[in-house]
């Protein structure tokens, strides 16, 4: 079978890492890709938000089966436009990526349907999100509601930084029509963990718990940044709050947006705050998390290719799902200034020492080929993952792995994962 992955971040290699593996498949494309990719697809530039490129391109490659990766293609209705012309494409259809891309919309589905989640009011007039805001106090939480690549949160510690996000999403517009709508919500507390799971709209089936280190810094300090690294499993997800969750909020989920005709097929994803044996939904994404996919795929241990047909024939309850018993850890390598400002084109030496080390795998995420070399391409570059018997193996393969790699100005955190042995797992 010929399959063909949307995206060029270290989710979409690791995607292509594992599909790589399937007996069943004889050739992989990635659109656009990276250099990782490249070793195991032929990459295509065709951007991920350009649905009629990747529709032509899917046509005359004859490809059986695309993945995608982004969110952006998919509230775009990537999948509605493959499905309308005969083509098998994995993912939730543009009505149900809608959980994601309209925060609005999703706050509203988990309040009618009772699936647990912080106190929230939603606005489209900035005077009436303001005296909301005024009346709760602070800490409080300010969204865009659209889709504003991972940046339209912003976790007021004061009423003063709450009124200025409003000002910034609602009357400077940055983020554009993303911030038409804004959900103003109640600041929980608690650790998080990233609940991913697959379901073809009626079944729901777990994947391995997953965490993410959004900060730049250790010990969590700096800025937010897309990730700088994630390890699974989590063990703040334990069998009692994967079955809470599973019972609150997956199941009641689905089964609601298959209620609201928005039948939910693809990778569900819920961002959770769990808080003394309670987990509540901060978010939900209609797609695999990055880095998270990095860890979980390096742990899954069955063919995705098959769990991926069996969701969309809507028989995920016949496919066994295996998990390796190995904890994963992967930590970002990026580049200098990331997430603020960074040069590009620097030359990465030591990859191939790096993923010649036994259980390691290098991820790319912003790397480029130019004349010959791979270089930096982006703020994240590079998902070193490491695989162990514990958690602490895995995160000394990963960093060993590190250890092997450098480019001008490379800096990651010391720390991934450290929170998973403090758990004592
Ligand atoms: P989101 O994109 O909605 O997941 O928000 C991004 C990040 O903001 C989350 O991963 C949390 O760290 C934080 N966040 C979002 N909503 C809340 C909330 N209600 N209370 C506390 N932190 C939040
Ligand atoms: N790691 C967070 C996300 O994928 O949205």
């Amino acid at each position: 079978m010929k399959v063909l992955v949307v995206g060029g971040g270290g989710r979409e290699h690791a995607l292509v890492w594992k599909v790589a593996q399937s007996p069943r498949v004889k050739k992989i494309y990635a659109a656009p890709g990276n250099a990782g990719m490249a070793q195991l697809a032929e990459c295509a530039p065709i951007k991920a938000e350009d649905i009629a490129g990747l529709l032509a391109f899917a046509r005359s490659k004859s490809v059986d089966l695309t993945i995608v990766g982004p969110e952006g293609a998919l509230s775009m209705g990537i999948v509605d436009e493959f499905q309308k012309a005969g083509l098998r494409i994995f993912g939730p259809a543009r009505n149900a990526a809608e959980i994601e891309a309209n925060k609005a919309f999703t706050k509203d589905l988990m309040k009618n349907y009772h699936i647990p989640s912080a106190e929230y009011g939603t606005f489209t007039e900035r005077a009436a999100a303001e005296a909301y805001v005024r009346s709760k106090g602070a800490p409080i939480v300010v969204k865009a509601a659209g889709l504003a690549a991972g940046k339209g949160v912003v976790v007021a510690e004061t009423v003063e930084e709450a009124v200025n996000a409003l000002d910034m999403i609602m009357t400077k517009k940055i983020f554009g029509a993303a911030g038409d709508v804004v959900v103003v919500e109640e600041c929980l507390k608690g650790e998080e963990a990233s609940f991913m799971a697959f379901t073809d709209g009626k079944t729901v089936v777990p994947m391995a718990s997953s965490q993410d280190h959004k900060r730049v810094f250790d010990a969590d300090k700096g800025p937010n940044t897309g990730g700088m690294g994630a390890y699974s499993p989590a063990p703040v997800v334990t069998k009692q709050i994967e079955r809470q969750v599973m019972d609150k909020v997956m199941n009641p989920t689905v089964r609601a947006m298959e209620k609201e005709g928005r039948l939910f097929k693809g990778i569900l994803y819920a961002g959770l705050m769990i808080h003394n044996g309670e987990a509540r939904v901060l978010e939900f994404n209609a797609r695999f998390g990055d880095p998270e996919t990095q860890p979980v795929m390096a742990r899954l241990d069955s063919d995705l290719i098959d769990i991926i047909e069996a969701i969309l024939d809507g028989k995920l309850a016949t496919v066994p799902i295996k998990w390796k018993t190995d904890s994963a850890v992967c930590v970002v390598m990026a580049s200098g200034g990331y997430p603020g400002n960074y040069d590009k084109g620097r030359e990465i030496r030591g990859l191939d020492q790096a993923s010649a080390l036994k259980n390691v795998m290098v991820f790319h995420s912003g790397t480029a080929l130019k004349n010959g070399k791979i270089v930096t391409d982006g703020g994240r570059v590079l998902g070193v993952t490491g695989l162990g018997p514990t958690v602490a193996a895995a995160i000394d393969n990963a960093y060993a792995g590190v250890r092997e790699i450098s480019f001008d100005g490379a800096h990651y955190r010391r720390d991934i994962g450290a929170r998973a042995l403090e758990t004592g797992n």
